[in-house]
């Protein structure tokens, strides 16, 4: 039943294969999206570029960005590049403010997306006549639904669970036997504290495969994750933007950050002050551009989400680095640039501690204060808990360079994430 099925050819074709097509796709993308949608046309012409001028791929770096406020303008359609009776699916992600960006796939997009999902699970260690128990949301967000019809493609059988419902996930897991769940890590944390609840011991589930994103997660929940359930976790990434869940995916193997599927999604880096293409390997800002994508071609689109470009190792594309956070995610504490990734990283170096936490800031005079509320973990005593507490604050000191008070909470106290977790509850006076 578990075979592995061969890789498709471009994932490892040669550098030369992979840049050849790449070019070829790029030029067909750049000019879909000028003939295909005026704003595209104005923003080119804006920037005195034209669909001629790509000849090599360096040559990208000549046209415009598009960022998120581009397509808010937009609202709803405004980026879409068929006529509206080619759509086939419409799905929107909700920002913390304003409008929700929505995004659209014509058939083909759809069979595109489903197959680099399903690419995806297969480099995850999933194959066909596998169970896929589906924990991401389904409706609008793109991961219930991306998840679903990737892991169908591959010949898996769906469990399509979505979200919530946490006593009701661990009673289907238990009896429906999946090897494979998809889900975010923190909503993986849930359903682990539901499986002690429950007293059932969360290693001896069927599962042996996790596949995780749609949210910054460190190392050391990778760790936390794959013991508490005796699994393989892997991490998945994607934005509605570019296509939803499966743009990248680490591969079982090597465990070394997502490969990027370049031969649909061109990725950059650039530094997010200047807005130069960075030398390969530094960190900075990851821009895509869509290869293949009708509905919706986005063209240098700025996801605001921090890492580096790697060298390919199971595959021929190149890989991500695991994202530190988003530019939005960052808190500048009395002048510090901190990513809650940082501080989860300390807290789960904390045996007494669980990772489950929140990060408040205030500003009741001047300076910022940081207020860190954290978990003790289940059946371990208070004096243990605010003696890790008070290293945990010591550690954030020496190796961040904030100063934070840590709060020490009840386990199970604090809300327990749904889908993405939200970790910070900045409360300072908005400039
Ligand atoms: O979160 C798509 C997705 C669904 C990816 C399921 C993976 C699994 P959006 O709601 O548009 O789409 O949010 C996209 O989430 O720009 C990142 O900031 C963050 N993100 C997604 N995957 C990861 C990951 C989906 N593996 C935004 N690690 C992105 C860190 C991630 N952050």
């Amino acid at each position: 039943m578990a075979t592995a099925l061969a890789l498709e050819p471009i994932e490892t074709a040669s550098v030369d294969e992979l840049r050849a097509l790449q070019l070829e796709r790029l030029r067909w993308s750049i000019r879909h999206a000028y003939e295909g949608n005026p704003r595209y046309r104005a923003k080119f012409d804006a920037a005195g570029v034209h669909p001629d001028d790509l000849r090599t791929l360096a040559d990208l770096a000549r046209f415009p960005f598009t960022t998120k406020a581009d397509l808010r303008d937009a609202y709803p359609f405004g980026f879409f590049a068929v006529p509206q009776e080619k759509l086939s699916r419409i799905h929107a992600s909700s920002g913390t403010t304003g409008r929700p960006t929505v995004v659209g796939y014509t058939r083909k997009d759809i069979e595109t997306w489903s197959g680099v999902v399903a690419r995806s699970i297969h480099a995850a260690g999933g194959r066909p006549g596998m169970k896929v128990h589906i924990a991401y949301g389904y409706g609008l967000f793109t991961g219930g639904l991306g998840a679903h019809y990737g892991a169908e493609a591959l010949g898996c059988a769906v469990i399509p669970m979505s979200g919530g419902q946490t006593e009701k996930q661990v009673q289907l897991i238990g009896d429906f036997r999946p090897e494979l769940i998809m889900v975010t890590p923190s909503y993986m944390l849930s359903i682990l504290d539901e499986f002690r609840r429950q007293g059932i011991d969360p290693a001896t589930t069927s599962l042996t495969t996790g596949i995780f994103g749609a949210e910054p997660w460190t190392e050391a929940m990778r760790a936390e994750i794959e013991q508490a359930f005796n699994i393989s976790a892997v991490d998945i990434y994607g934005l509605s933007e570019i296509m939803g869940p499966g743009v990248a995916q680490e591969c079982a193997e090597s465990k070394d950050g997502p490969t990027i599927w370049e031969d649909h999604f061109y990725p950059e880096i650039i530094d997010p002050v200047t807005g130069e293409v960075v030398p390969e390997g530094e960190e900075g800002e990851l821009v895509f551009t869509s290869l293949t994508k009708e509905a919706m071609p986005v063209i240098r689109y700025r996801t605001r989400d921090l890492t580096r470009l790697l060298p390919g190792t199971s595959r021929t594309m190149r890989r991500m680095a695991k994202i530190t956070g988003r530019s939005d995610d960052m808190m500048i504490i009395r002048g510090v640039n901190v990513f809650p990734t940082q501080i989860e990283e300390h807290i789960l170096g904390c045996t007494a501690l669980a990772p489950h936490y929140l990060i408040e800031i205030t500003r009741p005079s001047r300076m910022d204060q940081v207020k860190l509320l954290v978990e003790g973990r289940a059946g371990i005593g208070d004096n243990e808990c605010v003696r890790d507490g008070k290293r945990l604050a010591e550690r954030i000191k020496t190796m961040i360079g904030i100063t934070v008070a840590v709060d020490i909470q009840p386990a199970g106290s604090l809300v327990r994430s749904g889908g993405k977790a939200t970790r910070v509850l900045d409360l300072r006076p908005k400039a």
